[in-house]
């Protein structure tokens, strides 16, 4: 199996666009323009760039960032083994030799020091010196750099520099409004739709609570998986207690005020 193979999605992932979306992105691809995708956790962001990978017949390389990554996490580094030294491609090196999509994720966890080594990636220049190895990598013509980040988590420390952010173009994702939703679920888990929209309705009084005590709303990825959880024969209600509310607050009066939208919900 080639490195390109081996990245490759073969199978459709389901993906329930939410706008005009997958046409934009396909344009972005055409002119191998750099993409960000902003958004609230659990939103679809991942699921997106997979599809979007996968219609376009990419191979994926995905990097989860975080603040000890180093720019050589990326691009490579030189690892000593019986024989001496052997050279090892990151991923950021991968996929720029196979004609990948890289998707950093999470892309504000890591370093500004770290995040510059994708500047002469992202414009005309198209290039990735490996300064320790002295190569200077052309990008296959296919490649693309992919970045999403939620904003709500940013702080004034880490946020992206303007000269980092304006090399990309931009969306900002958000979970779906109800119906949406609702079909989301449904096609996802395979419980009918009238129970999924009374899922989502337990969603939606949630994300009401955000910043009234409540950092984040119920996800779109929370709401699967108590789908999922009823699916395999669990009653609505403690389902819904441990995928939806358990994880996401400790404060004893919203857990209150959730369990009893459970409670109305299911009567
Ligand atoms: N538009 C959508 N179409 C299909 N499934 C979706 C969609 N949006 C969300 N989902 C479901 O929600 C789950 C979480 O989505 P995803 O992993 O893409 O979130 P994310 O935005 O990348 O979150 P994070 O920022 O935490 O990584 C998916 O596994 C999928 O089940
Ligand atoms: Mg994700």
């Amino acid at each position: 199996m080639t490195d390109k193979d081996q990245y490759k999605i073969h199978t459709e992932p389901f993906y329930q666009a939410q706008g005009d979306e997958v046409e934009l992105y396909e344009a972005a691809y055409a002119a191998r323009l750099p993409v960000m995708v902003k958004g609230p956790t659990g939103c679809g962001k991942s699921r997106f760039v997979e599809y979007m990978a996968w219609k376009l017949g990419k191979p994926l390389i995905t990097v989860a960032c975080n603040e000890d990554m180093t720019a050589s996490d990326l691009v490579g580094r030189y690892l000593l083994d019986a024989n001496g030294t052997r050279w090892l491609d990151g991923p950021l090196t991968t996929a720029a030799r196979i004609g990948g999509i890289c998707y950093l994720d999470e892309v504000v966890e890591a370093r500004q020091d770290t995040t510059v080594v994708i500047h002469p990636l992202t414009d005309h220049r198209r290039t990735l010196p490996l300064d320790k190895k002295g190569e200077l990598v052309e990008a296959h013509p296919d490649f693309q750099l992919v970045i999403s980040y939620n904003p709500g988590y940013q702080s004034l420390m880490k946020d992206l520099k303007q000269s980092t952010k304006q090399r990309f173009t931009g969306f900002d994702f958000d979970y779906p409004e109800e119906a949406l939703e609702a079909d989301i679920l449904s096609k996802e888990t395979g419980i009918d739709l009238d129970l999924a929209a009374k899922l989502v309705t337990i969603g939606t009084a949630a994300r009401n609570l955000k910043g009234h005590g409540l950092e984040e709303g119920i996800s779109t990825r929370l709401l699967v998986y108590a789908a999922t959880l009823i699916k395999g024969g669990i009653d609505p209600k403690p389902a819904c207690r441990m995928a939806l509310v358990r994880p996401i607050t400790d404060d004893v009066d919203i857990r209150d005020t959730l369990d009893h939208a459970i409670d109305a919900t299911f009567g």
